[in-house]
């Protein structure tokens, strides 16, 4: 298997998911190679709710990296969960049309990348 998946797998064991009980990791590669990850982090108000892509997107910018390569998601699902909407447009404006492997404990992974996800974004270019 390999880090960053591992390292998605990881991630998902901190989630903070005590009002829907799903889990997930996230984890990205940046372009020196260096791993962001994030877990879910659900509050009881339940809209403030941040997603794991979200998370490690965020912890990532904050470290200074700019540059991403790869991003992986990790949930227990047999149909491997695929970033939400908001995810999605998160995922666009700081990675571009990034490689995305999703990955469940049982190591079924399926990649694809993020324009099949997204196929028609709305970014800075129209602005
Ligand atoms: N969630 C994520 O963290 N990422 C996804 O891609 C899908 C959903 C979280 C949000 C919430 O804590 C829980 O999963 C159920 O929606």
């Amino acid at each position: 298997m390999d880090a960053l998946i591992e390292a998605a797998l990881s991630a998902r064991r901190h989630a903070h998911a005590p009002f829907s009980k799903f889990q997930v990791g996230a984890a990205i590669a940046d372009s020196e190679g260096r791993i962001h990850t994030g877990c879910n982090v659900e509050n009881a108000t339940y809209g403030l709710t941040i997603c794991a892509e979200r998370v490690a997107v965020f912890k990532a910018i904050s470290e200074g990296a700019r540059e991403f390569r790869r991003v992986v998601v990790a949930a227990d699902t047999d149909n491997l969960t695929p970033p939400c909407g908001a995810c999605r447009q998160i995922l666009w404006e700081f990675c571009g049309d990034v490689e995305l492997t999703l990955v469940n404990p049982r190591g079924k992974t399926e990649t694809l990348r993020l324009r099949d996800l997204f196929p028609r974004p709305f970014d800075a270019s129209f602005l």
